[in-house]
């Protein structure tokens, strides 16, 4: 099954995997909308995109927003969740409650919350793809937060297949990719993060948002999976 006429919704689809996921769904003759927080980001990314492609503006962590969000967008067929931000890297005794509390909000509630309010909205024989990442099945010290979040965000997929069948409901976990994610960190930072993960790595280089991309677009094309977790991370939780 092609994505050709399917109205497709990318919140967090304004940069990184979320635009790159936008922009091949697009090329593959599917109506996008995408969706995040800043006006000028989805500016930028319908500058982008395929003219036709919608753009609005909405705060996944905001609950009312979500749910004006869905009413005003209508039918669709598939929702992608990419919302997000760096990780939360601190050792259990450095960590603040209430920080690792809202370092869920985005990438959990936020999810839960979309998938919530746009469920009502997705035709027959959509589907839901969410994001998670490796630290659930790959802890390192100082990721506690995140490998929590990323566990949760597994069991939510699974729970959500039974609970929305025949929606289809699946989550990609992307391994270290090149994108504004980690512009927190200096440039320097970044350079020497990217060189030692494409060094440990099989296959020699960290991600492009164009590599992810790809299984959320086999995940909404393919009718036979759900409460699949599928891992793009050149290996990564192999070594
Ligand atoms: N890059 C990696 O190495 C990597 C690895 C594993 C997992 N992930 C996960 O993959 C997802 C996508 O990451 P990315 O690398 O593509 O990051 P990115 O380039 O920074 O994109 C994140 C997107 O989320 C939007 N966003 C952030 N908070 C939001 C909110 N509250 N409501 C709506 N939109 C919001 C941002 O736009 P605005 O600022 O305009 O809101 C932006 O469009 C994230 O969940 C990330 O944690 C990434």
């Amino acid at each position: 099954m092609g994505l050709r006429g399917q109205r497709i919704v990318v919140v967090g689809g304004t940069s990184g995997i979320g635009l790159a996921v936008a922009g091949a769904a697009a090329r593959e003759g599917a109506d996008v909308v995408v969706a995040s927080r800043r006006r000028e980001s989805v500016d930028a990314a319908l500058k982008q995109l395929p003219e036709g492609a919608e753009g609005l503006t909405l705060d996944a962590t905001d609950e009312d927003e979500v749910r004006a969000f869905f009413e005003r967008v209508g039918a669709f067929d598939h929702l992608v969740y990419t919302a997000g931000e760096s990780l939360l890297m601190e050792s259990l005794a450095e960590s603040d409650l209430a920080r690792s509390k809202r370092f869920l909000d985005t990438r959990l509630w936020g999810a839960y919350s979309a998938v919530k309010h746009g469920a009502p909205f997705i035709r027959e024989g959509g589907s839901v793809v969410l994001t998670t990442g490796s630290a659930g099945r790959r802890p390192r010290p100082g990721t506690t937060v995140a490998a929590s979040l990323c566990g949760a965000m597994e069991s939510l997929t699974r729970a959500l297949a039974l609970e929305l069948a025949p929606i289809r409901v699946n989550v990609v976990s992307p391994g270290v990719v090149r994108t504004d994610l980690w512009r927190a960190l200096s440039e320097k930072d970044r350079g020497g993060l990217f060189e030692s993960t494409a060094a440990a790595l099989p296959v020699g280089r960290v991600g492009a948002p164009e590599d992810v991309a790809e299984a959320y677009l086999y995940l909404m094309r393919g009718g036979y999976s759900t409460g699949s977790v599928v891992d793009v991370d050149g290996g990564g939780l192999l070594v």
